[in-house]
């Protein structure tokens, strides 16, 4: 049986990884600064979560939601602390589309409405609902343009005012910062006026944290610089370093009800077992300061490079935008030098996104093959 070609495919067969390299069958050497798409937090194969890993799959891998499940709880404390927020509750699933879904779900069901506000630019993830509120029409199926959605500009208040006041929106779901769609964050004073929008008009504010959330901007979750309370975050990516998990953690204001949420597989023991061992390696590791050090390397250095116009992002989730388009750029990085980074859909954007405890010296190795490609353009 082929495989369903869904994937444009490097030809590159990482076999083993190690930190923020991985390495192929003949044993070459790959500098991981795209993360597998911003997943790896702690680094491929960390002691303490293989450990952790090992010891959950020979005591109990799964068992279903259907009983209790004190793995699901610690994740729950420990993530409330590390994000140091109060007052939210957690639901489990296996992915970031999943995520954004089950948010946009129980925004429905707690106003009653069906509308979703969403930006220009977005990336929300595959499934129904999270295709219908991104930004790319290609990746639409008939039955996904079936949803009532509404499109709008970043900072675009009056347009967010005008929908909202007509009383139909469950909810705006925003990217603090845009992944996907190239590293833009708008202004706090518009973040805020949204959040007060939303509370005004009885719509849910939704923050997609997928991949900026678990420490990767050097604060726990994107939102956190904006000094606003969303009413619900999905998260997933960094969580589980490689193991598919995903999340929302929701506001007290919106009330559980049996059977309104559920999921097979989501919060299951393994999978809790990885998200407490990335909580745990955040904290023992003070990975979130190494991503605001690091950045701060970053932008001294990004400074020398003439033909770097602009270093979009912050902490470890960084773009380096140049004024041409980087995809054979990219090219020679991954083939000439072994570094593996990534792209977005601005096509002059390189996108770098490492596991949180890469270090300075890596961020050097990617400087210097920079400047040897850069010569050619
Ligand atoms: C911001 C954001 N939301 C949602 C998703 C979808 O996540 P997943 O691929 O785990 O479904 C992504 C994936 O890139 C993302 O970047």
């Amino acid at each position: 049986m082929e495989l369903f070609d869904v994937y444009p495919l490097y030809d590159i067969t990482p076999v083993k990884g190690e930190g923020c390299f991985v390495y192929d069958e003949k044993g070459t050497k790959y500098l991981d600064l795209y993360g597998g798409h911003a997943v790896m937090s702690i680094g491929h194969s960390h002691p303490h979560y293989l450990e952790k890993l090992e010891a959950q799959l020979k005591q109990l891998g799964f068992y279903s939601n259907s009983i209790k499940n004190p793995l699901q709880e610690e994740l729950a404390r420990k993530l409330e602390k590390a994000a140091k927020i109060t007052d939210y509750s957690l639901f489990l699933c296996n992915s970031g589309a999943e995520a954004n879904e089950n948010a946009l779900k129980l925004a429905s069901f707690h106003t009653g409405k069906g509308n979703i506000i969403y930006f220009e630019n977005a990336f929300h993830g595959r499934t129904s609902s999270a295709v219908a509120v991104t930004d790319n029409e290609g990746i639409k199926a008939p039955l996904n343009k079936t949803h009532s959605v509404c499109k709008l500009a970043f900072e675009d208040i009056s347009g967010l005012e005008e929908q909202l006041k007509k009383g139909e929106t469950a909810a705006v779901i925003i990217e603090f910062i845009q992944g996907v769609g190239g590293l833009d964050e708008a202004s706090t004073g518009f973040y805020q006026k949204t959040a007060a929008l939303c509370e005004q008009y009885n719509s849910v504010l939704i923050a997609d944290e997928v991949q900026a959330g678990y420490g990767r901007t050097g604060d726990f979750f994107a939102y956190q610089k904006h000094n606003i309370q969303p009413g619900i975050i999905s998260i997933a990516k960094g969580m589980g370093n490689g193991f598919p998990i995903g999340g929302i953690l929701i506001d007290s204001s919106i009330p559980a009800k049996h059977g309104m949420l559920g999921t097979t597989f989501g919060g299951n023991h393994l999978a809790c077992a990885a998200g407490i061992a990335v909580l745990d390696v955040i904290e023992e590791e003070q990975l979130m300061d190494n991503a605001k050090k690091i950045y701060e390397f970053v932008q001294q250095e990004v400074a020398k490079i003439p033909q770097i116009k602009r270093l979009k992002g912050r902490g470890l989730m960084l773009g380096l935008e140049f004024d041409f388009e980087i995809a054979a750029l990219r090219k020679s990085l991954l083939f000439n030098h072994h570094i593996f980074t990534g792209a977005a859909s601005n096509k002059k954007l390189l996108r770098i996104l490492p596991p949180l405890n890469v270090e300075q010296q890596h961020f050097e190795m990617l400087f210097e093959a920079l400047k040897i490609e850069l010569k050619n353009y």
